[in-house]
């Protein structure tokens, strides 16, 4: 996915879609551009950084003008090169664009393009749309810009400039997310808040096919038929500040560090007097005990939080949960009965697969319950419920504190349906609530162990290889600490079922391989303690992750790492922690970029 700025208003456009587009860089940053308009469209861009994109502006002279559009990408069609990158403009130079999402019926329209004459320079899908804007305008921005939706197929956030318009940008989006930022005498278009936080905090959120023309001291909405619209004008509550790193090297660290406080803010406004109330959702109790099944539905680390979802909500609620991968789920033909629910996991909530996913449940009638950190995302606005995590912004490309605040939700929903299901009594609630509310103080605790971690990592950052073994719940979390440590720090990291091992992986260990086994749930220990000993008989070095107390496991792995007691069922919101802290030290003692890893993108809002 990609990162959107533009900007119209009385200042200088080019600083300001520079900074907007370092706030938006997490989304993509193999390349990138900008568009101004002066008294005519100037467009520079280039391969690289952002760091890149400011030299060559600087050696091509300066560019001035107050109206212009800019973009950070994450290549999808076209390899990231000067040519491929953002904006793309019509052969006559007419028209600019900008562009985040996929355009899946572009060599068609190409060729037809082609047939009339237009010549094309770049392997993207963007440029047809450049040009089919091109071949289409009609001197009104807002019919061509109709007409080019009514013709391209597939997901689009736009914005464009033309020539001719001097005084005006026009972007829609479809499937990829835009903002209009609301300023004074300026106004703004991007693809998330962080870009809009110097200038404005007001802002509008777009849906599909909505048209936006922005003008200086105009902001008008029209649907496809021409007619205005009126939007209700969203505040950021949050400051720039916690947008910004805080003093730490990386967001990463800082997101692990606001953990706690995420959890805290996720929980607490639901949890009323040792009582669950999940009051922005309408389930009543009669329809959580008319729950046949329950689908989870997530990408990378909200699958895996739907994973811990699974073994609670089965555990306390009794209610079958199947968790499904959303590029699998989209494509399975999946058999849905009137009465499951799904719930869709996605911390951006604009996870292309994931929305595909919901669309595919809903088609099938069945209702949506989703759990999101981005409050107005295109996942949260196509749920009957939602259920918010309240981590604030998350800028790491590598999930934690949004991953924490996501299972803080499995709990309480396990919680609720089980208390409404009658397998959990109301003075056992209390209990669980109680742990629940002590899980923030927990992870204060553990963080304070982050330099002894600090020195494990570096004497592993060097290897090949490890595995993350463990057995229920310590399964789902593997999952998550194998991510981890695979995407900062590109050491291959395979999590596996501990019991699952033997049966042909096990071939892989030898001599100092590195084993993270995660051992704290007491009813398989002594099976999680034989997997253990599997390996070390194959040469591993193994650091276990166990509950405090457990003085028996120092005999039988290399290392421990201990964490506070608590209930089994909810280790997961503290087994996680070291190996997020392990992950980020090994991939910072690597050199690695560990807030932009290379390949990734923060959201992957394409298939
Ligand atoms: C996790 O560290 C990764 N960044 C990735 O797996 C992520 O969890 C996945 O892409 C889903 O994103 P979402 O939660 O925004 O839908």
């Amino acid at each position: 996915m990609c990162g959107i700025v533009g900007y119209i208003g009385q200042n200088q456009a080019m600083p300001v879609l520079i900074k907007g587009l370092k706030k938006l860089e997490y989304r993509g940053y193999d390349s990138s551009g900008i568009a101004v308009f002066s008294d005519h469209l100037q467009v520079v861009k280039t391969k690289g950084r952002l760091a890149d994109l400011e030299e060559k502006i600087k050696t091509d002279g300066s560019i001035n003008g107050c109206v212009g559009i800019g973009h950070t990408r994450w290549a999808t069609h076209g390899a990231p090169d000067d040519v491929n990158a953002h904006p793309h403009t019509s052969s006559n130079g007419r028209i600019s664009v900008v562009h985040n999402g996929i355009i899946e019926n572009y060599l068609p329209l190409r060729t037809e393009l082609e047939k009339k004459g237009y010549t094309f320079v770049s392997e993207t899908d963007t440029e047809v749309v450049a040009q089919l804007f091109d071949a289409y305008y009609n001197g009104d921005m807002v019919d061509t810009m109709i007409r080019v939706i009514q013709k391209i197929r597939g997901s689009y956030a736009l914005g464009v400039l033309c020539q001719e318009k001097p005084d005006e940008i026009i972007a829609v989006r479809k499937d990829s997310p835009l903002l209009v930022g609301l300023g004074n005498h300026e106004n703004f278009i991007a693809s998330d808040i962080p870009a809009l936080l110097e200038y404005t905090k007001d802002y509008y959120l777009l849906n599909d096919n909505e048209i936006v023309v922005l003008k200086k001291d105009c902001v008008t909405i029209l649907d496809m038929e021409k007619q205005e619209i009126s939007k209700e004008i969203y505040h950021v509550t949050w400051d720039i500040s916690t947008a910004e790193k805080g003093g730490y090297d990386y967001f990463m660290m800082k997101e692990i560090m606001e953990q706690p406080t995420a959890i805290r803010a996720t929980l607490s406004p639901r949890i009323v007097n040792g009582e669950i109330q999940l009051d922005s959702i309408q389930y009543t109790t009669e329809d959580i005990k008319n729950i046949n099944r329950i689908h989870i539905v997530a990408c990378g680390s909200a699958w895996h939080a739907g994973l811990v979802g699974k073994y609670v909500i089965e555990d306390y609620a009794r209610i079958p949960v199947e968790v499904d991968l959303a590029s699998e789920f989209r494509y399975r033909k999946p058999i849905l009965h009137p009465n499951d629910i799904c719930i869709i996991i996605s911390q951006s909530g604009e996870t292309a697969d994931t929305l595909a996913a919901l669309r595919e449940a809903k088609r099938q009638g069945i209702r949506i319950l989703s759990i999101v950190n981005v409050v107005g995302s295109s996942i949260a606005r196509e749920s009957d419920d939602v259920l918010y995590t309240w981590a604030g912004p998350e800028i790491a490309v590598a999930t934690t504190k949004g991953y924490s605040a996501q299972i803080a939700l499995m709990y309480l929903i396990a919680l609720k349906f089980g208390q409404a299901r009658g397998y959990i009594s109301t003075e056992e609630i209390k209990q669980l609530v109680a742990e629940l509310e002590n899980i923030p103080s927990q992870i204060e605790t553990l963080l304070k162990q982050e330099g002894e971690w600090k020195a494990l990592a570096k004497a592993h950052a060097q290897i090949p290889n490890a595995f993350v073994i463990g057995r229920g719940i310590d399964y789902a979390v593997a999952l998550e600490g194998a991510l981890k440590l695979k995407e900062i720090s590109y050491i291959h990291c395979e999590a596996y079922a501990a019991g699952e091992l033997k049966h042909g992986t096990i071939s892989l260990v030898e001599d100092g391989t590195l084993v993270l086994a995660i051992a704290t749930q007491d009813a398989l220990y002594e099976k999680l303690v034989s997997n253990v000993k599997e390996v070390k008989a194959r040469g591993a070095y193994v650091i276990a992750i166990a509950k405090e107390g457990n003085t028996e496991i120092a005999e039988v792995a290399d290392n421990v790492i201990y964490i506070p007691q608590i209930t089994d069922s909810f280790t997961a919101s503290l087994d996680v922690i070291p190996l997020q802290i392990f992950s980020y030290y090994v991939a910072v003692e690597r050199g690695c970029d560990v807030d932009m890893p290379r390949n990734l993108a923060k959201s992957v809002t394409v298939e």
